[in-house]
């Protein structure tokens, strides 16, 4: 097979382009030369795709089996990379998300659930899901039945650079007592980007589209077991303490932002916890167990350092001093009276933000 990656140097566009690479594939990647895949040597064409003269100096006069993207800008980009490459492929595999769901999003939603409204050719990208679904309606209005259109909720992996499991990893390697956030048992739902990348890729094979839902079952991890794979990987003396949602939300830490990764109980948690996956999994998606992606994450952030933060999200994680005052208080310290609120902490943070 011959593959573009649109993209192709940063956490998704890397894991697609690498396992790519193992499986034998020809690919080639386009991107700004801003960025590189460390010690690889990945055929490239240099483009800024915001502009459609350059693309199309890059793409000449090549076409490949299939394209895939990780655009999550304004839709009038990858509406203008999909015009160019209409004749050069005949499959367009689009990284998407659950965050093209409608609010709110019900529980056990499928491929069908409602979207948002969007327009294909906006050349705004300031509404994370608005331009996710004008991005997936210009892919499907080009591609029509090329189009495949994966919609993850949450992922994680090595390469992450929106900073959540990282940001556990490096707090949990610090040690001491760390917050923990509700219930142990609480599932987790997401997907690891290299079991993301293997099904793209395997979709591309098999000429599937339409969209599906990406993400691991239910029950496949909770957070307990997340954070102590990570207590293990790291080698840390840090012991987990875990604190009622009611206190942490109380003390006006915002779930999902401060304590990255944590749903608290709620709707989204309801909705997000239950999406349904079968048609993703009855096409051949695998998902390795949470102590594969934990341990591989930390081994990338040891080997290759942390990476810069992304200035299009925003940062993860909590102040070491508002940590501690919580976890005072549940051990009988003074209350958390006029504790600064850093975000929303009634979970409106989480709403609809897989990204
Ligand atoms: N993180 C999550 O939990 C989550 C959940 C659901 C969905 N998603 C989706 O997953 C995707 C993540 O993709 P990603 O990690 O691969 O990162 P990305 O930010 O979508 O892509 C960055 C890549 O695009 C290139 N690039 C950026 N601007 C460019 C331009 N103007 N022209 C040409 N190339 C350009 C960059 O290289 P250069 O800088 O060198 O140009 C880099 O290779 C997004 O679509 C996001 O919506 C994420």
């Amino acid at each position: 097979m011959r593959l573009l990656v649109l993209g192709g140097t940063h956490f998704v566009g890397r894991a697609i382009v690498e396992t790519a690479l193992a499986d034998g594939i020809d690919v080639t990647a386009l991107n700004r030369g801003l960025s590189h895949i460390p010690d690889a040597d990945v055929p490239t064409l240099i483009a800024d795709r915001t502009d459609p003269v350059a693309l199309r100096k890059a793409i000449g006069g090549m076409d490949w089996d299939a394209v895939i993207d990780t655009w999550s800008g304004a839709p009038s980009v990858i509406a203008a990379s999909c015009q160019l490459l209409a004749r050069r492929t005949g499959h367009f595999g689009y990284v998407s998300t659950q965050s093209v769901y409608a609010d709110p999003m019900p529980r056990g939603a499928d491929e069908t659930a409602p979207v948002v409204s969007a327009d294909p050719d906006s050349p705004d990208g300031s509404d994370y899901p608005a331009a996710k679904r004008g991005a997936e309606l210009a892919v499907q209005r080009i591609f029509g039945a090329g189009a495949l259109l994966a919609r993850p909720g949450l992922i994680l992996g090595p390469y992450e650079n929106v900073g959540r499991l990282p940001w556990w990893l490096r707090r949990i390697e610090r040690g001491g007592r760390v917050l923990a956030p509700g219930d142990p048992d609480s599932t987790v739902r997401y997907v690891d980007a290299r079991d993301l990348a293997q099904w793209m890729l395997l979709a591309a094979r098999r000429h599937l589209s339409g969209p599906f839902n990406v993400v691991c079952r239910p029950g496949s991890t909770t957070m307990g077991e997340l954070l102590a794979t990570a207590v293990r990987v790291t080698g840390s003396d840090a012991e987990l303490v875990w604190a009622p949602e009611d206190v942490i939300l109380d003390a006006g830490i915002a779930p999902w932002t401060e304590l990255p990764i944590w749903i608290p109980r709620g709707p989204d948690f309801d909705a997000h916890s239950s999406v349904d996956v079968s048609a993703a999994f009855a096409a051949g998606l695998t998902c390795r167990p949470v102590q594969e992606t934990v341990a591989d994450t930390w081994a990338w952030l040891n080997a290759e350092g942390d990476p810069r933060p992304r200035p299009d999200r925003p940062s993860h994680g909590l102040d070491p001093a508002r940590e501690r005052q919580v976890l005072d208080t549940l051990t009988g310290g003074p209350a958390l009276s006029g504790a600064p609120a850093m975000g929303s902490a009634d979970g409106s943070d989480v709403k609809a933000i897989w990204r």
